[in-house]
């Protein structure tokens, strides 16, 4: 059955995501804090929250969530359900759970993975942490932007699995980007380098998406170097918490970290390599 759905962010897989749903029959209001020109966008976030039945966030980070929250709080009401696709901190994940139980409405920790190429095709998976009579509720939701729906546990999970995936990613990137700077300096050719590597165990989807984006000096931003490096960080301080050192996602943290401040933010994570150009 068609839902009514606020969509607040429309970066690249908020405005994606937001497409899929209105291909799938639903009525999708959206907002960005940057005006955009769209049929189905609204003047503010509260405007696009009113009379939906589901509040679809795919927010930046923490702050980013905490701010548009506060702002739409006083307007939910116990129907609405809240899913959270934006990659946060745990401390924001459980904040804005008991955010949502002040107000009565349900609540999906529901980050994603996927890109900007699989949220255009509506096959994001989701991780998902909460309830199951709330997942269940959000389905058909989900259903319209994902290809598996992955539920793993409470609240808090979710956050937590998709914050050790990307520390797998980001780590993953930083070794195809030293791989390559090698193979390329010692004179291997990068397609001879590339199809040495899917035909090894330490082949993977991540390195045929990137190793030949890479090898051509294409950082077309599917992911973000300023979204991966804020995960990096949220990782290290889970990390933190726990007492454990994490030698490897630091570095490669910090390699991203200048990678921003030559100006490459809002290039694809995999401008890792320009470090090595
Ligand atoms: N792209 C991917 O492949 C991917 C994969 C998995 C997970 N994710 C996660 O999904 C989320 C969205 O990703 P994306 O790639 O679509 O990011 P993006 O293109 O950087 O878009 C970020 C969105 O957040 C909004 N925003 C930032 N700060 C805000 C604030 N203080 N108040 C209100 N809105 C704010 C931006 O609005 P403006 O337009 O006004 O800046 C924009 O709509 C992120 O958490 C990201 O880590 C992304």
């Amino acid at each position: 059955m068609a839902k009514t759905i606020a969509v607040l962010g429309l970066g690249i897989i908020g405005s994606r995501a937001a497409d899929c749903l209105r291909k799938d029959g639903h009525l999708v209001r959206c907002w960005n804090r940057t005006p955009m020109d769209r049929e189905d966008i609204c003047d503010t976030a509260v405007e696009a929250c009113a009379g939906s039945d589901f509040v679809a966030l795919y927010l930046k980070d923490g702050i980013a969530v905490r701010e548009v929250f506060e702002k739409i709080k006083p307007s939910l009401n116990p129907q609405q359900v809240v899913l959270n696709h934006s990659t946060i901190d745990l401390e924001t994940t459980n904040w804005l759970h008991a955010q949502c139980q002040e107000v009565g409405c349900g609540f999906l920790d529901s980050p994603f993975t996927g890109s900007k190429v699989a949220a255009g095709e509506g096959s994001l998976v989701y991780y998902v942490g909460g309830d199951k009579e709330t997942l269940v509720l959000s389905h058909p939701v989900l259903e319209a932007t994902s290809k598996e729906i992955k539920h793993l546990g409470p609240v808090g999970s979710a956050t937590i699995v998709k914050l050790a995936t990307n520390l797998i990613s980001a780590s993953t990137v930083q070794a195809l980007s030293e791989a390559l700077a090698i193979t390329k300096s010692h004179g291997i050719d990068s397609k001879v380098f590339t199809e040495s590597v899917l035909s090894n165990a330490c082949g993977s989807v991540l390195a045929k998406m990137k190793l030949p984006t890479m090898a051509d000096g294409d950082y077309d931003t599917h992911f973000s170097m300023e979204n991966m490096l804020k995960d990096s960080r949220f990782a290290l301080k889970l990390a933190d918490d726990a007492g454990i050192d994490l030698p490897g996602i630091r570095t490669t943290s910090e390699c991203m970290q200048n990678r921003c401040e030559k100006g490459d933010a809002r290039l694809d994570f995999s401008a890792l390599f320009k470090a090595y150009e």
